[in-house]
């Protein structure tokens, strides 16, 4: 427990402010690892404003846990997790739109379903993930099918001191997997987005990749998502990728385990947790397969996945 009790009352006077002591985290991220901690739940960019005040005058540390999807929490931490619920207008979604201003909270799935009955082209490159808008924007999340930076006009921020900003995008502002803009403490609240026109390929593109997905992904078993970033090397002035996935499968390590996380037999960039493994088992599976790899082909893997 991280809060008092004079903050925890302070804090539930107001309505749009929810505190959840000691909660059990395995419901608010995707790997559902053994973790628990102080959760506050925001409803609305004034809460959030508020929340992040109180947080700075009582020096209270905080992180946003999105949807929790790319995330490799801490059994006990020493900052209190904040939620973001912030409202989406009802209408925003019931027509396509030149761009969009949308909520950090809000899920790319609902976007996903959007993009497939009007045929938005350009946001096919998000099928699939499983992470809230802001969260995403945050890694500049990505799948074959390209990244979310390429479509985001300019991003909300709050920062930890309670000052606003917006971010323009430039060519600058995103790399694989990252972007460049953010400092600690920072709260991406909102983001405009924009699309490349209407498509009529573009439902058929997003199934095929649902599709796909579903073949070559365990989806339906706790996990993180890919553990490790493709490596990418050039040789004799060509780029190339080495994909994580196919080379751990390649030193033969599906199936090994650490307690009760296991290296997945579909798709060897991620570890499935079969019961309620934990942060030190995650790390521990990380090293071997790092090992091994180094050993043979002499450099390791950078981890894409996020570890509190
Ligand atoms: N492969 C194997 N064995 C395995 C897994 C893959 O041989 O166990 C081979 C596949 O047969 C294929 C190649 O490796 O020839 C690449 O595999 P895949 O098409 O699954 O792509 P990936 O590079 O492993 C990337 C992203 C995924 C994303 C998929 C599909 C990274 C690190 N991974 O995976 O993203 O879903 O493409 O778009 O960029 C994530 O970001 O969390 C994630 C999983």
């Amino acid at each position: 427990m991280i809060l008092s009790d004079l903050q925890l009352s302070k804090l539930s006077q107001n309505h749009e402010i929810t505190v959840s002591i000691d909660q059990d985290l395995a419901r608010y991220n995707s790997f559902r690892l053994k973790s628990s901690g102080d959760l506050i739940s925001v409803k609305s960019l004034k809460a959030l404003r508020d929340v992040v005040h109180f947080f700075k005058s009582e020096r209270i540390s905080y992180r946003v846990i999105g949807q929790g999807s790319n995330l490799v929490l801490p059994e006990t931490s020493n900052w209190v997790y904040l939620k973001l619920e912030l409202p989406l207008a009802s209408n925003i979604l019931n027509e396509p739109q030149i761009e969009y201003n949308l909520p950090a909270s809000v899920q790319l799935s609902l976007l996903t379903q959007h993009a497939l009955k009007f045929g938005l082209s350009g946001w096919e490159v998000f099928t699939g993930i499983p992470a809230s808008l802001g969260g995403a924007v945050a890694m500049n999340a990505g799948t074959n099918l390209g990244e979310i930076g390429n479509i985001i006009i300019d991003i909300q921020v709050l920062k930890s001191d309670g000052e606003m900003y917006s971010h323009t995008k430039t060519p600058a502002s995103f790399s694989y997997r990252r972007n460049n803009f953010l400092h600690n403490g920072d709260i991406i609240h909102s983001v405009r987005i924009k699309h490349f026109g209407i498509d009529s390929e573009i439902p058929k593109k997003i199934r095929d990749y649902q599709a796909l997905r579903k073949k070559t992904q365990p989806l339906n078993i706790p996990t993180c998502g890919c553990v490790f970033k493709n490596r990418k090397v050039v040789e004799q002035g060509e780029e190339k990728i080495i994909r994580a996935g196919q080379l751990i499968d390649l030193v033969g390590l599906k199936g090994r385990s650490v307690n009760q996380l296991q290296i997945s037999h579909v798709h060897a960039n991620f570890f499935e947790n079969l019961g309620r493994a934990t942060k030190e088992d995650f790390l521990t599976l990380v090293q071997i397969v790092n090992d091994e790899v180094q050993s043979k082909y002499g450099f390791k893997f950078d981890m894409e996945v996020e570890v509190w």
